[in-house]
């Protein structure tokens, strides 16, 4: 089978994109007619970061596919502790299964596994970079919830710069028509410049804020995050940030009656308990509709297959970002694209000047 990888949802055209949402609605309607699809097939889970949703979610959606899964949530207790790098992981793992789902905590280290594996590599969160499953879980999450993805007034609030959910989201719904963005976060963690340059690119408008009441009455969705403790280099830092923003029933006094009211989970304390209870809270389902989605994800890759995006160039620089997959495993080829005077990292997406 050709490799058929998904490192970021930008892999995908609009078309392949709707269509997979489309069949995790029907694939909701009807799980019994994809009981038997992924048969005969195994995946491989493996999880060097903990995770509930994308990893469970993923294994439940393989198996209610009717294939099998293997693979290890804490890489401690595989040989990544005795040194084993990702390259040879990658290699070996490949050789036992059908299909490879990846979290890892350096940003690009999927895009540097798809360069070793003999089987599909799917992104399940590599860092602070990018988390395209979840991405799809929010498509579907809004054309069931908000039954359209195009039109729509988005805040984020949160750990922009950290939270890899946001910007793949901001990534993919950039891509359909009159979509606007309001960034609410602190200074200290605003949305990464490369996101906002693509948007610059598109001229599609957002705003940096601070303030999430001067933003929710003009709402359609907000998409609540989580500031992301395991990605502060001081614990002082993250205190710092850790209570700037709560969702309350008081604040949602201002929003319209028809908002959505997304998070990714887990949450710590940015939405309130009080808030489970109202109609506009949908986080409890969009992690339901999660599994749909992957399943729909798997049941793609491999029937009609997906159009595989071109390879980055090679060309002679370092990545500079210390979080960047190449800056650890050495073996690694520099890979960057180059457009607009800028070049950026293939693996973790880090811009600079040529
Ligand atoms: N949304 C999400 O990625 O959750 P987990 O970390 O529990 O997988």
């Amino acid at each position: 089978m050709a490799q058929r990888h998904l490192i970021d949802l930008s892999d995908l055209s609009l078309q392949e994109l709707d269509a997979i949402i489309s069949l995790a609605v029907k694939i909701m309607e009807n799980p019994q007619d994809y009981d038997q699809v992924m048969k005969g097939r195994i995946m491989a889970t493996l999880f060097y970061e903990p995770s509930t949703r994308t990893q469970l979610s993923f294994q439940t959606a393989m198996l209610r596919l009717g294939g099998q899964v293997i693979g290890f949530s804490n890489p401690e207790n595989s040989s990544v502790s005795k040194g084993e790098t990702l390259k040879d992981t990658i290699r070996i793992v490949s050789g036992y299964s059908d299909l490879i789902v990846l979290r890892h905590p350096l940003e690009g280290a999927a895009k540097a596994a798809s360069l070793y594996s003999g089987c599909p590599i799917l992104n399940a969160g590599d860092g602070g970079h990018l988390h395209p499953t979840q991405t799809l879980t929010d498509l579907v999450t809004l054309v069931q919830e908000k039954k359209t993805l195009s039109g729509l007034t988005i805040g984020l609030c949160g750990d922009l710069k950290n939270g890899r959910t946001v910007h793949s989201l901001v990534k993919a719904m950039c891509r359909y028509p009159g979509n606007r963005f309001l960034f609410i976060s602190t200074p200290q963690l605003r949305m990464p410049q490369y996101v906002k340059d693509l948007l610059d690119t598109l001229n599609c408008p957002y705003r940096e804020l601070d303030s999430l009441e001067e933003a929710i009455a003009g709402l359609d969705v907000l998409y609540m995050t989580r500031i992301q403790k395991e990605r502060f280099t001081s614990e002082e830092e993250y205190l710092a940030q850790k209570d700037v923003y709560t969702l309350t029933l008081d604040k949602l006094e201002k929003a319209k009656y028809d908002l959505k009211i997304l998070h990714p989970l887990p949450r710590v304390d940015e939405i309130a308990d009080e808030v489970d209870g109202d109609s506009r809270a949908v986080y409890f389902k969009q992690a339901i509709y999660g599994m749909y989605a992957r399943m729909a994800l798997i049941a793609t890759l491999f029937s009609s297959g997906l159009r595989q995006g071109a390879p980055a160039g090679e060309l002679h620089a370092h990545c500079k970002n210390p979080r960047c997959i190449s800056a650890s495993e050495h073996y690694l080829p520099a890979l960057f694209h180059e457009s607009g005077g800028m070049i950026e990292c293939a693996y973790c997406s880090q811009r600079e000047l040529i």
